[in-house]
C-alpha cells in the first residue's frame, strides 16, 4: 500500500519543524527550559498539559500567573513548605520560575470532578454570600464569582476538591502561612460540612 503521505514531503515537514524549533529555542531558550522542565519533571504529578489527575495533586492549567509566579518563589525560599514539592524545586533557578508560571497559565483547565453533588446548593451559597453568622466572607468577593481568580488571587474554579481540603487543613492549622491571613479565617471559621461543600462547589466550577 502506498502511504498517506509521501516520503519526500515528510522529510520536508520535518525539516520545517525542525527549524521553526531551532528558532524558537534561540528566541526564547529560557521559556523552552521551562517547558522542558514541565515535561520531564512537573508532569508526573501535575499532568503534561497541567490538569493533574491524582486529586490529591492541584491542577495548574488555566491557574492565574501572578499567583503561580508567587507560590513557586515562596516553595523555592522557603516560604510555602511541602514535603513533596521540595525536591523538585531545588534543581530549578529563580529565572525558570517566571515562565514555568507562564506556561501553565495558558494551559486550558479540565473541568473537575463532583463526587457528592448533594453539597453543592450549599456550597454555592457559600461561596457567593459566606456566613454571617459565623464571619465567613463570601469567596467571590476575592476568586471572582465564577471562580477564576485574578491576579494573585487564585483561580479555584475545577480544582480538585481533595487539593482544596488539605489547603483548608494547612491553613486552619497555621501550616500554611505564605499568602493572605485571610485564608486562616476563612479556614478556621467554616463547619466541616461548609468546607466540604465549597470544595465541591469550587470542583463544579468550569
Ligand atoms: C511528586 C509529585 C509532584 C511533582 C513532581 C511536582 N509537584 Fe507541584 N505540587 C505537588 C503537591 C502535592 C502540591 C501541593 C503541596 C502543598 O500542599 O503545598 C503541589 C503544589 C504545586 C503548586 C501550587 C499550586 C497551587 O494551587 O497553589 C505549584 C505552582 C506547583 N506544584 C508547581 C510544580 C512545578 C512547576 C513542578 C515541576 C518543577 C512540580 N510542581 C512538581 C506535587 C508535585
Ligand atoms: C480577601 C480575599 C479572599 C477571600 C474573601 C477568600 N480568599 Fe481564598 N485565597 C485568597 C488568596 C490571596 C489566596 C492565595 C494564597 C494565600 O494568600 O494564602 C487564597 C487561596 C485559597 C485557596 C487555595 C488555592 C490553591 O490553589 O492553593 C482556596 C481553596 C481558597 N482560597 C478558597 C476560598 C474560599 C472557599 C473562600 C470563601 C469561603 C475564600 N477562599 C475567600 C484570598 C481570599
Amino acid at each position: 500500500m502506498r502511504p498517506l503521505v509521501p516520503t519526500p514531503l515528510i522529510a520536508m515537514i520535518s525539516i520545517v519543524v525542525s527549524i521553526t524549533f531551532t528558532n524558537i529555542v534561540q528566541a526564547d531558550d529560557a521559556a523552552a527550559k521551562a517547558i522542558h522542565i514541565a515535561n520531564e519533571v512537573c508532569a508526573g504529578c501535575h499532568g503534561v498539559d497541567g490538569n493533574s489527575l491524582v486529586p490529591t495533586f492541584p491542577k495548574l492549567a488555566g491557574q492565574q500567573k501572578v499567583y503561580l509566579l508567587r507560590e513557586l518563589t515562596d516553595y523555592k525560599t522557603g516560604k510555602r513548605v511541602s514535603e513533596t514539592m521540595a525536591p523538585f524545586m531545588e534543581s530549578l533557578t529563580l529565572e525558570d520560575l517566571p515562565h514555568l508560571a507562564a506556561y501553565y497559565a495558558k494551559q486550558k483547565p479540565a473541568p473537575g470532578v463532583v463526587s457528592n453533588p448533594s453539597l453543592l446548593a450549599v456550597g454555592k451559597t457559600l461561596f457567593l454570600q459566606g456566613n454571617s453568622n459565623t464571619d465567613v466572607p463570601s469567596c467571590d468577593s476575592c476568586h471572582e464569582e465564577d471562580g477564576s481568580g485574578s491576579g494573585k488571587f487564585p483561580r479555584v474554579a475545577g480544582q480538585h476538591s481533595e487539593y482544596a481540603l488539605e489547603q483548608f487543613r494547612l491553613y486552619a492549622t497555621g501550616k500554611r502561612t505564605n499568602g493572605a491571613r485571610v485564608m486562616k479565617a476563612v479556614a478556621e471559621r467554616m463547619s466541616e460540612e461548609e468546607t466540604r461543600a465549597v470544595a465541591e462547589y469550587m470542583a463544579s466550577m468550569p
